[in-house]
């Protein structure tokens, strides 16, 4: 007897090794069909469309798992709550219209055919990120060997450049990566605090090559987003951490937000606030490489508070300018009017414009979530006034992997 092909389905499962519990798949899910309990985070498969929303912000990838099974057997939520590993795919021989394709693939392909998809690939020419290769039941551990203030003395907030080592541990990282920051002790339920994400702001190299470290940049968080007081976890913990203090560090992850390796590659960063710590390691990068004379130009549109709340503006300041453009947009100066990343973008449409067109260049977004529409918006206008079809290009750029999006 064989299995009738509508009775065959792909079901989105969840990988309890990888998982890394970090709630950004519910958090992302349109409509609710992702929940969790204290062990595992589970895809409901009543609720399910397989839309893929959820795919691109996992940091390790655990969201990308499928399995074909015949619709009457599919994993219900409550026996998907007591794996501590995904089941091997069932055999499904006599399955018609069972595909002959690995799941990974038929997912690709049909998310491709639906003019949709998942992570925009990297840059073509980017190095091979390594991911995953300290689980949470096996974190690195990382000793600080710096924790700096960058934030002026009179700023608001305190944001920090906070500098681990991880001594004989092997942790290779790209540009534009992320990790994940264990905090010790539990919550108000006696669980062990889930993960914090934090991109790493050093070139590949770390901060110092043949130094195996690398640096994070990190905003004290001590109100939420409507200016409730509220203590960050993570970000008090590592606010914190005092020079030989260490931290249990799991990753790295990220496969996409990673810089163009060849010479000749223009990058264009947009950032606000901390979202400034990838653009630091793609710039620190290339700054490295000024003496190998590789070409291609770098144009940052940095919004901070004010000066004193920018991280990294003493350093930034002294680039040489025909090494960057970069444009700061400040929006709480006494006496000047409220300035965005997006209004500066307005004011070098044509520059923008020029530069969005130039198939060698490469555009990163990072920050707050309330910039996305914003600048997505600043970048059409822009280059729609140049005579550029921005609604054409947006499908192409992302699809060739150069224009990546990372807001919080
Ligand atoms: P604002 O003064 O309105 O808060 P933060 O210091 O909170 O990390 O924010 C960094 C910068 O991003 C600030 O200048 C902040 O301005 C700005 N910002 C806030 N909302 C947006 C938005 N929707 N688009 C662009 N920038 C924003």
């Amino acid at each position: 007897m064989t299995t009738a092909a509508t009775d065959v389905v792909r079901q989105h499962l969840i990988d309890p090794e990888i998982c890394i519990r970090c709630n950004t798949c519910e958090e992302s899910c349109p409509i609710d069909a992702i929940t969790h309990d204290e062990r595992n985070y589970v895809v409901n498969p009543g609720k399910c469309d397989n839309c893929n929303v959820c795919i691109a912000p996992c940091p390790t990838g655990a969201i990308d798992s499928w399995r074909q099974v015949a619709k009457v057997e599919m994993y219900s939520i409550e026996e998907q709550l007591k794996w501590d590993s995904l089941p091997p795919q069932r055999e499904l021989a006599d399955a018609e219209g069972a595909s002959e394709l690995p799941p990974e693939v038929e997912r690709i392909v049909a998310a491709a055919s639906a003019g949709q998809g998942g992570a925009s690939p990297p840059p073509w020419s980017a190095a091979h990120p390594y991911v995953n290769l300290y689980p949470a039941a096996k974190p690195a551990v990382a000793t600080v060997s710096g924790n700096f203030r960058l934030t002026g003395d009179g700023a608001s907030s305190d944001i920090r450049h906070i500098v681990l080592d991880f001594g004989q541990a092997a942790f290779p990282v790209l540009e534009g990566q992320t990790i994940g920051i264990l905090p010790p002790g539990t919550d108000a339920q006696g669980r062990p605090h889930h993960p914090r994400l934090y991109s790493v702001a050093s070139p590949r190299e770390g901060e110092r090559p043949r130094y195996n470290n690398l640096a994070l940049t990190v905003k004290r968080v001590d109100e939420d987003h409507e200016g409730r007081p509220v203590k960050g976890v993570a970000s008090n913990f590592l606010c914190d951490l005092a020079k030989g203090d260490t931290v249990n560090v799991i990753g790295p992850y990220g496969t996409s937000f990673l810089m163009p390796n060849h010479p000749g590659a223009n990058l264009l960063m947009v950032c606000t606030g901390t979202g400034s710590a990838p653009m630091r390691a793609m710039t620190e990068r290339r700054r490295r490489r000024i003496p190998l004379k590789e070409g291609g130009s770098l144009m940052l549109f940095f919004g901070a508070r004010a000066p004193e709340e920018l991280p990294y503006f003493g350093p930034l300041m002294k680039l040489p300018k025909d090494f960057i453009d970069i444009n700061f947009a400040f929006s709480r100066v006494p006496g000047e009017p409220k300035c965005y990343v997006q209004d500066r973008i307005r004011e070098r449409a044509a520059d923008v414009a020029k530069l969005v067109a130039d198939p060698n260049t490469f555009v990163y977004i990072c920050g707050l979530k309330g910039m996305e529409e914003g600048v997505a918006q600043a970048l059409a206008d822009a280059c729609r006034e140049q005579g550029l079809d921005w609604d054409a290009m947006l499908p192409t750029l992302r699809a060739q992997g150069r224009y990546h999006l990372e807001t919080y």
